[in-house]
């Protein structure tokens, strides 16, 4: 399994964390310094939503919630309703009743206003008086966002599990006109590497929605596990979900060990129809992830003839990229476009990942029988063999009626006429992508790759290197002034990725996750006007007491001097 030099999100010159006991013990310092009370945050009364409205117009005085409260719904906002009921109830203790009606004082009022449509399909306002609080959007996302929005003007103490004595429960009084400035707010999670309970992702989901990211791209298949049950092809979870053990330190550290821990799991399609569910609630869209023709070694491992060697494999226990691929056979195709039947069936979302990325041609050069099906194609080479294979998913996915996204690697050969481009290394990719017509999504290494250190700091948790403070995130700008405006509009917006190599739990994903994740929202949503990174600051030192309240393993502003 030789590294290659091809494009590769491990840092170069990266600092190494290896799992040692010091940086544990720094977080547990930490942990203990962010349960004090941070005195500077204690004004929740300070209207500090995250991420930043595009306008907020304060007022004197507030409105005060009572357990009389009614949640006032029509049929179009009941769910929103019931759910910020439900939100509302541990930590104040009020059961507020959500009933059909007419808007009204004493209540919170939440309306689907079709007039509203110049707010987009995700925009809201809402206003806060003394006497009520009145939601309104053209949609029901909109609606959602509001309520969201709502949650973030009462005390932090709201996002507490448990009753909060002796809390003024009031909201401000404001108007707030809100919409988002990019349609795909989006956050990858890597379940393959660790795998992550469903439980986990339920709650991440959760987090997602308090900070108004609309897309969750769920890595579902890589070399080191196969998460998503397939009932056509049962090997893949029943071998290809587990690993035997897992290497320690870091891929580039030798010597190196393994922990000798077998690895595993995997989501049941039940399980998985759970998650969508909860996830529709919450009107975040999920992009399942199912990759190829590379990072396919423990789908090869499961169904050895999918690869081009014959050779039986193991799930992946190491870090990095390897040379393993499927064959690009019309068995192979036929296999994989089986899998992405049942994954089309189990996610109704628009966009269905194929991956793409990183995968090593070495294999492809040296097999007779790849040599002879490029040859009897009339392909080129094997970049345009990869295209080949792309565009085969892109037609029978768009004869599903769905769309493909791929990593920028998809470009490589020719890009499929559907296909959606997930821009990584840079946003080169994503600009070459837009230029020619294709939409994008930009999520480059250099901005928004949440595995890369927050600082150099000996106390950061093991990372994978490099160096990936909260303002470099914050200072994304998903729109390259490369694109002219007719061009720009190919961008859908931007994603931040979650890869688990050096995480192994969730509270670990939690510490990379947060608070950078804050400064992605702000990205996709706020316009660039309405940035400042000063201001945002005052407000994740707020913020961080909601965080605090949800139990978030967050990394704290001020860590310990
Ligand atoms: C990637 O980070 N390999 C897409």
């Amino acid at each position: 399994m030789q590294r290659k030099a091809i494009a590769s999100r491990v840092p170069a010159g990266a600092a190494i964390h290896g799992r040692s006991f010091i940086p544990r013990i720094g977080l547990i310092i930490l942990m203990m310094i962010s349960a004090l009370p941070n005195l500077a945050a204690q004004d929740s009364r300070k209207i500090a939503v995250v991420p930043m409205p595009v306008t907020v117009e304060a007022g004197d005085g507030a409105f005060n919630l009572a357990p009389e409260t009614r949640i006032i719904v029509d049929a179009a906002t009941r769910n929103t309703g019931q759910m910020l009921a439900l939100w509302l109830r541990p930590a104040t203790g009020y059961a507020l009743k959500v009933t059909r009606g007419e808007p009204a004082d004493g209540a919170i009022n939440l309306t689907l206003d079709r007039s509203l449509g110049r707010l987009g399909s995700e925009g809201y306002v809402l206003e806060v008086t003394p006497a009520r609080v009145n939601i309104s959007a053209a949609t029901e996302a909109g609606v959602f966002h509001a309520a969201e929005t709502l949650r973030q003007l009462l005390p932090a103490a709201v996002f507490a599990a448990t009753l909060q004595q002796g809390v003024d429960w009031t909201a401000p009084v404001v108007r707030i006109e809100d919409q988002p400035r990019f349609r795909w707010r989006g956050a990858m999670l890597d379940v393959s590497r660790h795998f992550m309970p469903k439980e986990h992702v339920l709650r991440f989901i959760d987090l997602l929605a308090i900070h108004k990211l609309n897309t969750f791209h769920w890595h579902l298949t890589d070399d080191q596990g196969w998460r998503i049950q397939i009932k056509r092809y049962p090997r893949l979870t029943e071998v290809g979900a587990w690993r035997k053990e897992t290497r320690l330190g870091h891929e580039r550290k030798s010597p190196h060990g393994f922990d000798k821990q077998p690895h595993g799991g995997f989501y049941t399609q039940k399980e998985i129809r759970e998650v969508v569910e909860y996830a529709r609630q919450r009107h975040i869209e999920i992009v399942p992830e199912i990759e190829m023709p590379g990072h396919a070694q423990a789908a090869i491992a499961a169904y050895p003839e999918l690869g081009v060697t014959g050779q039986p494999l193991e799930v992946w226990t190491q870090w990095g990229v390897n040379a393993n691929i499927f064959n690009p056979s019309e068995k192979t195709i036929l296999f994989l476009q089986n899998v992405l039947t049942e994954v089309v069936e189990l996610f109704p979302g628009q966009f269905i990942h194929v991956g793409g990325d990183e995968a090593i041609k070495d294999q492809w050069k040296s097999s007779p029988e790849v040599q002879a099906r490029i040859k009897e194609l009339g392909l080129k080479d094997e970049h345009e063999m990869q295209s080949y294979f792309i565009r085969r998913m892109d037609s029978f996915l768009a004869a599903k009626g769905r769309r493909l996204i791929g990593w920028d690697e998809i470009l490589d050969g020719g890009l499929a006429p559907g296909a959606t481009v997930m821009s990584w290394r840079g946003v080169e990719g994503g600009i070459t992508a837009a230029k020619s017509g294709h939409d994008v999504v930009m999520s480059p290494t250099t901005h928004v790759y949440l595995d890369y250190a927050q600082s150099q700091d000996a106390t950061e948790l093991p990372n994978i290197g490099g160096n990936l403070p909260l303002e470099t995130v914050y200072a994304f700008e998903p729109l390259p002034a490369a694109l002219t405006a007719e061009e720009a509009r190919h961008v859908l917006g931007a994603q931040a990725n979650i890869w688990t190599e050096y995480m192994p739990s969730p509270g670990h994903v939690e510490y990379m996750a947060f608070p950078r994740l804050l400064a992605m929202a702000e990205v996709g949503w706020t316009s660039p006007e309405r940035k400042n990174y000063d201001d945002f600051l005052t407000r994740v030192l707020v913020h961080e007491q909601r965080l605090r309240n949800l139990g978030v393993n967050f990394r704290p502003l001020k860590p310990a001097s």
